[in-house]
């Protein structure tokens, strides 16, 4: 197979989808949007200029499905009906470019700020982040829990409705969906909590890798619920995508081996992708001993053929991405990349990798790339790339 096929051969989710080819925008928040959570003129055209360039599949950057997850300056919301006619421009003007739309779909839990959301956070357990930088969330109700459950399933509907081609559902990055999977931020003892450990073991680690540990579904059971609601919601038919941080660093913190158990409980109920989330990918956090490869490998290698993995983390040059499915995950995904440089597709495409940009130099070469105003601060204050020779 020729070097370059197996980056640009499309991909066909059964019926549902054919992907033109095996790259992936990785969601990017751009803190671009409008003061009412509607996607802008300026991020649409932030995305639609990436999509231009022959990339399979954009994922919106994470967008909150009720106001109070709302957690970065400018976030983008889809959490009422008042944001379809721009969700809907938004989803047209990638469609427009060949690429499918996928609206990732967000509440940050404890990261969410009340400066936005006008409340203090809420999260599974009254326990900050793991850095003690987020506000003192308060423990959720059971009524809070099915509200934001509903919450996922209508912004799923918002998707379907004005057009974008799919949604992911963003259980990665320590938001909502990890707090509730994580020992470390879920100290809840009702059926939304548990020990990681149960009774058949004294360590999770050691829990045989077929069982299915009683006290892991407890913690699974809000994604559960969400993709539940989400799949009623959208029908059999939509594409979805979950999204998961494969591991934590924390010592109470979950595995690979928990997050594999949690995407066996979820795939049944109608996950079509699985995104692998990570800034380096083929690097592991946490020493596992079931692993002996790296984390997104081991997802991609216990999941079903049927279901496609999406591996991400400072893939820079196409040898990188080459590596991804040398390691037989079938799509790769680039964040930086692409906001440095929003021809890397074509570059790629044309075997001119060379010529990819790894750096912004320049306010000149930022307005080049139609970066948002907003966005060229946050690159300036905290985008870091590797340096690459
Ligand atoms: C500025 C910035 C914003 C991000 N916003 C999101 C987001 O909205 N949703 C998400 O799932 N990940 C987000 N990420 C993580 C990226 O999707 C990606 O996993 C990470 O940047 C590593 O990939 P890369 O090295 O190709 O950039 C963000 C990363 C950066 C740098």
């Amino acid at each position: 197979m020729h070097f370059h096929d197996r980056l640009f051969e499309p991909l066909s989710l059964g019926d549902k989808l054919t992907l033109r080819n095996r790259l992936v925008m990785a969601p990017m928040t751009t803190v671009s949007g409008n003061p009412d959570g509607s996607f802008s003129d300026e991020e649409i055209a932030y995305l639609e200029r990436r999509a231009s360039s022959g990339i399979g599949l954009v994922m919106t950057p994470a967008c909150y499905v009720h106001k109070s997850g709302h957690s970065f300056e400018r976030q983008v919301g889809c959490h009422s009906d008042d944001m379809l006619p721009r969700l809907s421009r938004c989803a047209d003007a990638i469609n427009r470019q060949g690429a499918a739309s996928f609206l990732q779909i967000h509440h940050g839990g404890n990261a969410a700020r009340s400066e936005y959301s006008g409340r203090p956070p809420m999260a599974p357990s009254a326990v900050m982040n793991r850095r003690g930088t987020s506000e003192m969330p308060a423990a959720m109700t059971e009524d809070e829990i099915w509200m934001i459950i509903e919450s996922f399933a209508a912004a799923a509907g918002r998707a379907n409705k004005a057009g974008f081609t799919g949604v992911e559902i963003h259980g990665a990055n320590t938001y909502l969906f990890q707090q509730f999977f994580s020992p470390f931020t879920n100290k809840r003892t009702d059926k939304w909590g548990g020990d990681l450990r149960c009774d058949r073991c004294d360590r999770h680690q050691e829990h045989d890798r077929l069982e299915l540990c009683h006290r892991l579904e407890n913690r699974a059971r809000f994604a559960l619920e969400v993709v539940k609601a989400v799949r009623g919601e959208v029908g059999p038919d939509y594409p979805v995508a979950y999204r998961v941080s494969p591991e934590e660093p924390d010592p109470d913190g979950y595995s690979t081996h928990d997050a594999i158990q949690l995407l066996s409980l979820l795939l049944p109920l109608g996950i079509d992708i699985v995104h692998v989330s990570s800034w380096q990918y083929g690097v592991g956090l946490r020493y596992d001993w079931h692993s002996g490869t790296h984390p997104t490998k081991m997802i991609s290698d216990a999941m079903p053929d049927d279901i496609p993995v999406i591996g991400v983390g400072s893939i820079l040059t196409p040898g990188d991405a080459l590596r991804v499915r040398d390691d037989g995950v079938e799509l790769v995904s680039l964040g930086r990349a692409l906001l440095l440089d929003a021809d890397w597709v074509t570059k790629s495409r044309e075997g001119r990798g060379n010529e990819i940009r790894t750096a912004i130099h320049s306010e000149e070469e930022r307005q080049r790339l139609d970066i948002p105003p907003p966005m060229r601060e946050y690159t300036k204050r905290s985008i870091q790339i590797a340096p690459v020779a």
